[in-house]
């Protein structure tokens, strides 16, 4: 037994909850329904999965506009269905994240309705971020979901108090404030809550955010865009704050209280891999995810520059790095990296079957990186982003707030298909289903790529079976020397391997040695080339 910490090299997986499997056939997945698949996820071969919350909330952005953090919304189960999922899951071996949202509270939080029965200078109302402004919002920011960041605060009795809220979401989701004791006590509790309830550790929702300039200036949109176009760090007064360092500094010390530690990892949108790798600080969270390697796409350059900067500024702080290349809140990757994909075009009608040789290439890719590695539920299917939803079932408020103009983030939150060939695929025994699920998504059900030797989600297990196998861990990355359309390296472990990928669409001459595994049947020739818009594993000779 090695005494790595289990999540140094770690393959967890996201469990979308409303959208996994749903147990009682009302067309939303649930807690029985993941449990019921656990044995799925056993022999899929991931160390660990992450759950994004399904506790109390009334859903007006998927149920990361938290209600109740101590419980569980009925219609995802209660809290012994949470229990059993823990429980079951380390039946299994496998460890379990829960997803803590602590920026803001549903307005149907507690603290809010308290709000919303008090005054100005009350403790209910030092929660959050509350400014007097006669003419208009305190300032000019905006929402991530379009529209402005503030919403007039009116009472309980529907007087307009002449405050303003901020909420960098939703109007439903109001920011809480984290200059107050009472905010930073409670967060802890509820890490507390869960940790003794066994949970592994937590994924911190916007961990970049919580702490906002108190001066609130207005931010300079334009500018902002224009440095993101020129590629540097974009500023904004609410994102990567010094004071947020601090928060991370008091939850490490609650997890390493815990034996075994408890462990976070940071939904945490740095401008860098310099700033990200700050978070991962030995005081402070274990990991973050590596947003700048997911916006990479299908980029040599953009991919070798990214995974280079991870390792060396996690190398400072002696941290692991992260990749994820697809999660509930972007366009799956085997759409987003498909030639003739175009972002927020609903008309765009991507190159599937290349989209899905990419996808897999850059996913053997990202296997083979020292670290963890994240995997968003479906993408082992290969499943696409789903364009063509109905306006009147979207749900997203991306999309309603800004009147359909953003297509928001449903696309890729499609059920799972598990099974049959008519919706809902086996989500449920029935034929309810939150979002519609495509026709084509007979042949893309687990039952029928089971034992289906190219199929994507063989490719998928066999991967996984053979990182474990060969326990990359951490062991130093090398870079091979390639041009044109190859990027190749080597990890030195006890059995080196090398990983080489084809970014061209022309097949490129390989190494010699023996291949171990490839992200498509026909990725190396007879000559032993490497096809074009492929990758394998090889031992080298
Ligand atoms: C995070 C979540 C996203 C949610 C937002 C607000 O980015 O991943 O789904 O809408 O935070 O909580």
């Amino acid at each position: 037994m090695s005494a790595r910490p289990w999540w140094r090299d770690a393959v967890i997986y996201q469990v979308y909850p409303r959208s996994f499997a749903d147990a009682n056939g009302d067309g939303l997945g649930d807690l029985p329904g993941i449990i019921s698949r656990l044995a799925y996820l056993a022999a899929l071969g991931i160390d660990a999965i992450w759950v994004s919350p399904f506790y109390t909330s009334p859903q007006h952005d998927a149920g990361y506009d938290v209600a109740d953090f101590r419980d569980v919304d009925p219609r995802f189960g209660n809290l012994a269905d949470a229990d059993a999922l823990i429980a079951g899951a380390h039946e299994r071996g496998l460890k379990v994240l829960f997803d803590i949202v602590p920026n803001h509270t549903s307005s149907e939080h507690r603290w809010w309705q308290e709000v919303l029965r008090s005054g100005p200078g009350s403790e209910a109302w030092d929660r959050y971020i509350i400014r007097a402004s006669d003419d208009g919002p305190p300032n000019n920011w905006n929402s991530i979901f379009h529209g402005p960041a503030w919403s007039k605060l009116v009472t309980a009795d529907g007087v307009d108090t002449g405050y303003w809220y901020l909420h960098l979401f939703d109007s439903t989701q109001p920011d809480v404030n984290w200059e107050n004791d009472e905010v930073r006590e409670e967060f802890a509790d509820i890490l507390r809550f869960w940790f003794d309830r066994g949970v592994d550790g937590f994924r911190i929702d916007v961990a970049h955010g919580m702490v906002k300039d108190p001066a609130l200036p207005n931010v300079d949109y334009a500018k902002m865009r224009q440095a993101e176009l020129l590629g540097s760090s974009p500023e904004a007064p609410y994102w990567d704050q010094e004071g947020v360092h601090d928060i991370y500094r008091e939850w490490r010390r609650i997890a390493d209280s815990y034996d075994p530690p408890r462990i976070f990892c940071g939904e945490t949108w740095a401008p860098s891999p310099e700033r990200l790798a700050l978070y991962q600080r030995p005081d402070e969270l274990h990991t973050s995810f590596n947003f700048d390697y997911l916006k990479a796409s299908w980029d040599r350059q953009a991919v070798q520059r990214s995974v280079a900067n991870t390792l060396l500024h996690h190398a400072k702080v002696g941290a692991p790095p992260t990749w994820v290349l697809s999660n509930h809140d972007v366009v799956r990757h085997r759409t987003r990296l498909a030639p003739g994909f175009y972002p927020q075009d609903r008309h765009c009608r991507p190159d599937e079957v290349r989209g899905l040789a990419r996808a897999r290439a850059l996913t053997l890719f990202t296997l083979a990186l020292p670290g963890s590695t994240y995997l968003y539920q479906g993408e082992e299917l290969g499943l696409v982003e789903v364009f063509d939803i109905p306006d009147a079932a979207r749900e997203d408020p991306a999309w309603h707030r800004s009147q359909g103009e953003d297509l928001g983030r449903d696309g890729c939150r499609v059920p799972l298909p598990w099974s049959g060939d008519a919706p809902s695929y086996g989500f449920n025994s029935g034929t309810a289903s939150w979002l519609p699920q495509p026709p084509s998504w007979a042949t893309l059900c687990a039952q029928a790529q089971d034992g289906l030797g190219d199929s994507t989600l063989e490719f998928y297990r066999a991967a996984l079976r053979l990182r474990r196998a060969r326990s990359l861990g951490e062991s130093a990355l090398e870079w091979w020397d390639t041009d044109g359309d190859l990027l190749a390296f080597r990890r030195a472990s006890d059995t080196p391997l090398m990983c080489v990928i084809n970014f061209g669409d022309a097949p490129a001459i390989l190494p010699s040695g023996t291949v171990e595994i490839a992200s498509m049947a026909d990725a190396v020739t007879a000559d032993h080339l490497l096809a074009g818009e492929s990758c394998i594993w090889m031992t080298p000779s």
